[in-house]
């Protein structure tokens, strides 16, 4: 029943038609006598004469009316089984059309099934759940929402790459498997090829890593920063955007086990160079998708946050705040807010903290910088106080931290003690050490998640529902 049949004749012809798709027809500034679409069959209604059939190609968020004359040939045995769901081709005449809200509509003059789809096809009616749509995360790329979520994540990717290419930043490929913990939190996804149950063993009994493929553990990557670091001490300004794995066991809404992330790292530039840079880079992809993706922003804003477009524009038209760690500490204590998990000088600001600072209190994205020396990474650059370094989280409305980054510790004997501090091997880091002996030079960067910045972008609410395939705690399905 769900055999594919695409008649000879029609093949034949599909080498000299060319497709259209159909964001370009509905897009045409003339009529045409001969198009050929191919899409799926989103809804089919028949009327005495004719059958109306919209059709979409995944190239735009609307579909195009085809009109199919029940004198076409088969009109019985192909259009009538032309279920939602099913692929079909289409030829015909682009002429204007004669209904509400659509310039232009295709008259058919031939009709062709390429794969049927009957009852059980389950995006049937509007109005699942995200979390039905999930479980059928093969099929979801086809209904209205995630057919926008993902054309805005590929424009998005683009904007990034004209952003710093514009800006003469270097794109560098960074390891994804690689033998350092960046982060330093310990949330590491290892990376091994020994025997799961016979591994080779020290004379302790402790597993002998030496034997395994690399020759010491391994892991995936947390972040493309330190190789980034060597980049930029050298091509002076470079950006990474690859994908980066936390096995962190935080089940929430804005955490993924594999997410995408844009690192740039800029030498000669200090963390005010940072964040002015952090800022002018989500000004960009904001205004770029307001250009770009108009449609299903208004889509997203329809359906999923009417506050969208409102609130994107309100960010593009102000300066972002900027707000050291102690006055944010002082800020939360004043607040008078009944907070979940209290907080004082030194410990880390929770998401409830975060949102307040951005939704209630600044009311605007606000960029947070010089946090307490204990709470950040190695690699950060210590201030004069001896306590805090120059470290800075942007914090949006909605969703709390989408960007971290720092100026690095870019002394050498500061980076030693540092390092000795965080109870970490000089000798597992030579390299990185070695850029500090060797021509060194303040430098700074940030590390962007591509997903949170979607989430943003499009007022979706859970992560998992801005990137292909989640893998969450307990879930690597797909
Ligand atoms: O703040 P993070 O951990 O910073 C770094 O990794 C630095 N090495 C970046 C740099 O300076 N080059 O992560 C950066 C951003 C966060 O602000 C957040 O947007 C995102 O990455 N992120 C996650 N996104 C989804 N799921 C997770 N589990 C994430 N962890 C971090
Ligand atoms: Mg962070």
């Amino acid at each position: 029943m769900f055999a594919t049949r695409v008649p000879a004749r029609f093949v034949q012809r599909q080498k000299t038609m060319q497709r259209t798709l159909v964001k370009d027809a509905l897009n045409a500034t003339a009529p045409s006598d001969a198009i050929l679409l191919q899409g799926w069959v989103r809804t089919r209604r028949d009327a005495k004469a004719f059958s109306f059939i919209e059709l979409n190609d995944g190239s735009c968020l609307k579909g195009i009316q085809v009109i199919a004359d029940a004198g076409l040939p088969d009109y019985a045995t192909t259009i009538q089984k032309a279920h939602t769901g099913a692929s079909i081709v289409v030829e015909g005449k682009l002429v204007p059309s004669k209904g509400q809200g659509q310039q232009w509509e295709v008259v058919a003059t031939s009709f062709q099934i390429v794969g049927e789809a009957d009852a059980t096809y389950p995006l049937q009616k509007k109005g699942h759940t995200h979390e039905f749509l999930r479980e059928i995360a093969h099929l979801r790329p086809r209904s209205n929402l995630f057919g926008a979520v993902f054309r805005v994540r590929s424009r998005m990717a683009f904007a990034i790459h004209e952003f710093f290419q514009k800006r003469s930043f270097v794109y560098v490929h960074t390891p994804i498997i690689t033998a350092s913990d960046c982060e330093g939190a310990g949330e590491l996804f290892r990376v091994t090829t020994l025997h799961e149950k016979q591994p080779p063993l020290n004379e302790d009994g402790t597993v002998d890593f030496k034997k395994d493929f690399f020759g010491k553990k391994a892991y995936l990557t947390v972040s493309g920063q330190l190789e980034g670091e060597i980049f930029a001490c050298a091509l002076s300004n470079i950006y990474t955007f690859g994908p980066t794995f936390r096995a962190e066991n935080s089940n929430t809404s804005r955490h993924a086990a594999e997410f995408w992330m844009i690192e740039p790292e800029m030498a000669f530039c200090d963390i005010e160079g940072d964040m002015s840079l952090a800022e002018e880079f989500v000004k960009y992809l904001i205004r770029d998708a307001r250009e770009h993706c108009a449609a299903d922003l208004e889509f997203f804003s329809k359906f999923v946050d009417k506050e969208l477009l409102t609130r994107l524009d309100f960010v593009l038209e102000r300066p972002f705040k900027r707000c050291s760690y102690t006055e944010a500490i002082e800020i939360l204590n004043k607040s008078g807010k009944q907070w979940e998990h209290p907080v004082q000088w030194g410990d880390n600001m929770q998401s409830e903290h975060e949102r307040y600072l951005a939704e209630e209190h600044f009311k605007c994205p606000v960029t947070v910088y010089d946090y307490p020396r204990t709470l950040k990474p190695f690699y950060m650059r210590v201030n004069d106080d001896g306590k805090t370094v120059r470290a800075m989280d942007l914090l949006v409305p909605g969703i709390g931290e989408i960007i971290g980054g720092s100026q690095r510790e870019e002394r050498l004997e500061v980076l030693r003690e540092n390092m000795a501090h965080h109870h970490l091997n000089e000798k597992d880091y030579w390299w990185y050490v070695d850029l500090r002996r060797y021509g060194t030079v303040p430098h700074a960067g940030f590390g962007l998640g591509f997903e949170r910045m979607l989430m943003f972008v499009t007022g979706v609410g859970n992560i998992r529902d801005v990137i292909p395939f989640a893998r969450t705690p307990g879930t690597a399905d797909f």
